[in-house]
């Protein structure tokens, strides 16, 4: 069948919201060079639908930078340390090992792309804080299942501090609250950790964490000092278990080894996206399903339009410039909209239905 290349030049153009053009300049310029380009429109082209995603190609290139070659390893090394003058040569220059070496590329996009961003942590935190005080009266603690886990950094999000502004700790997950967001609210005690993903990213083995770097954006260097700060205290973090399979093969399981008695926390972010279309309504449904039923709460972290759920809220004007819903489910209720947070969890914008 012949590629669909207007295709795969439109979800280029889609894929940074303006607020990221404007924040990396490099990124910008390369995406737009990638947009442009027969041979990259191509390579995306190709890529399996369900990961035909840009940002797989963004990472693809930025492991052969991280594995040292030649020409992109400077490049990314001086994009990280703000080096770069000229971001549309940088671009071009990578555009061009793009087009005479497109085996370094292709040889990656049988990846997923598994960003593993714990700044979605800082949202996780104030939701968690408020699920528990308003649907566990009392109660504070809760067994959680983090669906699509890659490195399982989120299973761990109590542990970081969440702050404003930076505060010189690598740790430390910088979210600004648009609304105000009571952040002393104490978080419930995490009694079980499980997170599930078909292709889990093990921290210690140095190829997964080769790949988490490269699915971040070498223009943020705190997220990549973060993530090295991640690596070295993570093993005096509580324990986790990781269920390898689907959603759909593994969620009860997962919910399974919680105790019955207390609340479980079902999370997602940025995942739905990557089942198949029957996946996903699937999901929703069971997710619907086992909320009503009692004691479990779901909140999603996902952009409306990535997912065909009938709560996915696109004419709204957080939807308009790309953040990503907070959609959460009290235990016996049905899906309500909880706000809206950037993506990356940069900000957060909590607009609590009164219950
Ligand atoms: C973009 S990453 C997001 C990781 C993490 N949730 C976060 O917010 O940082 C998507 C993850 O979903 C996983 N995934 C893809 N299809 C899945 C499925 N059908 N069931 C569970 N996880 C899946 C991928 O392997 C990948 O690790």
């Amino acid at each position: 069948m012949a590629l669909d290349l207007e295709d795969a030049r439109r979800r280029y153009h889609f894929s940074f919201t303006r607020e990221d053009h404007d924040r990396l300049p490099f990124y910008s310029a390369l995406m737009i060079a990638l947009e442009r380009d027969v041979v990259a429109q191509e390579m995306l082209a190709s890529i399996r639908v369900e990961q035909r995603n840009p940002m797989l190609v963004l990472a693809s290139i930025h492991l052969a930078a991280l594995r040292g070659h030649p020409v992109l390893a400077p490049i990314y090394l001086d994009v990280r340390h703000g080096l770069i003058g000229d971001p549309d040569k940088a671009a071009n220059e990578v555009i061009g090992v793009v087009n005479t070496e497109p085996e370094l590329v292709r040889s990656e996009l049988h990846r997923s792309t598994q960003t593993n961003e714990p700044v979605r942590s800082a949202v996780f935190q104030s939701v968690i804080a408020l699920i528990a005080l308003i649907a566990q009266r009392g109660h504070s603690s809760i067994n959680l299942v983090d669906v699509g886990t890659s490195a399982g950094i989120n299973l761990h999000f109590d542990q970081f501090p969440v702050r404003e502004k930076d505060d010189g700790n690598p740790l430390t997950l910088i979210c600004r609250d648009e609304t105000p967001i009571d952040r002393s609210l104490p978080l419930p005690e995490v009694l079980s950790r499980v997170g599930i993903d078909p292709s889990p990213l093990d921290l210690s083995v140095d190829e997964d964490r080769l790949w988490l770097q490269a699915c971040l954006w070498p223009e943020e260097p705190r997220r990549m000092d973060r993530l090295d700060a991640i690596v070295k205290q993570c093993p005096s973090w509580p324990e986790t278990t990781v269920l390898r399979g689907t959603v759909a093969e593994r969620l009860g399981d997962a919910i399974a080894l919680g105790d019955p008695s207390r609340l479980t926390v079902v999370l997602n972010s940025y995942v739905a996206a990557y089942f198949s279309e029957e996946d996903q309504m699937a999901y929703f449904e069971d997710m619907v399903e086992r909320c009503a039923r009692g004691n479990v709460a779901w909140i999603s972290l996902e952009s409306p339009f990535m997912v065909s759920w009938p709560t996915a809220s696109r004419s709204n004007e957080g939807a308009k410039s790309g953040a990503t819903q907070i959609l959460v489910t009290l235990p016996g209720e049905a899906p309500r909209d909880w706000g809206w947070c950037h993506h990356h969890g940069l900000w957060t914008r909590l607009a609590v239905p009164s219950c």
